[in-house]
């Protein structure tokens, strides 16, 4: 542990699996006091004993981040444990079914842009709130590389991710004054449950893998790690950048 994050109080949404969890475990490595929200009770009460056997203060809250009185309920459970507001992580995402446009019914649209995008504009508007209480705080927002480019096969998630980019510019414009940063990160494709739901076809995943340039894809942690140094006082000039964290997906 080198203490990056030492005391500090983070927020992680889809904090059950995956890329979430990775950042969680690098979280309190660093020193943070950690919420790991999530939706799943089981895969988040594990997690949240790996942290705690680790010697992390830390809670699990089960909420649902598409809905307005959950994301409430989690920003203030957190605030009541652990007294403010740090970094927040809005991670928690699903991708859809892989299909072509004239496909996809509205409610599929829906249930992907209430997950990805709403989800991530109810929590970032719940978190510069509490922000401004009680000071300065880094938000980082799970985007993706189908968030600055198409998707060969799954046009509402690029859509979403798009937006979720949208909303980071946005909020970094107008609370880059107030002390709070702003930023995006966008994975490329990495080794996770929601990738491998993806991953079932072989021929979108060989498409996808010729696409990144270190050939392979990416580990959790490699994206947690670049998570946690963008809310560090390291990333302290940097606000308002969606940053490839993809293997060369994007060049
Ligand atoms: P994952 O499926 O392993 O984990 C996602 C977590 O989010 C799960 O624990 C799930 O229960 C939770 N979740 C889903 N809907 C929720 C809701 N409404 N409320 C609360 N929690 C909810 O997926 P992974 O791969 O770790 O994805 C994390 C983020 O990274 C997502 O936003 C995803 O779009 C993004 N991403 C993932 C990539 C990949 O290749 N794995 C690539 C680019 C972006």
């Amino acid at each position: 542990m080198t203490g990056l994050l030492k005391g500090r109080v983070a927020f992680i949404t889809g904090g059950a699996s995956g890329i979430g969890a990775a950042t969680a475990q690098i979280f309190a490595r660093e020193g943070a006091k950690v919420a790991v929200v999530d939706m799943d009770r089981e895969g988040g009460q594990e997690v949240l004993s790996v942290l705690r056997s680790s010697g992390a203060e830390s809670i699990f809250i089960c909420a649902d981040v598409s809905l307005e009185q959950d994301v409430q309920m989690a920003l203030q459970q957190t605030v009541n444990q652990f007294g403010r507001l740090d970094c927040a992580i809005n991670n928690a995402g699903i991708n859809g079914q892989a299909k072509p446009i004239t496909d996809y019914a509205l409610d599929e649209w829906d249930r992907v842009m209430s997950v990805n995008l709403t989800g991530v504009w109810l929590c970032v508007q719940e978190e510069i709130r509490q922000m401004l209480d009680t000071g300065p705080g880094s938000i980082v927002n799970v985007a993706s590389g189908a968030g600055l480019s198409g998707h060969p096969a799954n046009a509402p998630y690029s859509a979403s991710k798009h937006g979720v980019i949208g909303i980071t510019k946005s909020a970094a414009i107008q609370y880059g004054s107030s002390g709070i940063r702003v930023n995006a990160v966008c994975p490329g494709v990495i080794d996770t449950p929601l990738a491998a739901r993806l991953m079932g076809d072989p021929e979108l995943s060989s498409r996808l893998l010729t696409r990144h340039v270190l050939g392979r894809f990416g580990e959790p942690e490699e994206v947690g790690e670049t998570v946690a140094w963008l809310c560090s006082d390291s990333a302290s000039f940097v606000t308002g950048a969606a940053i490839p964290v993809d293997g060369g997906y994007l060049s």
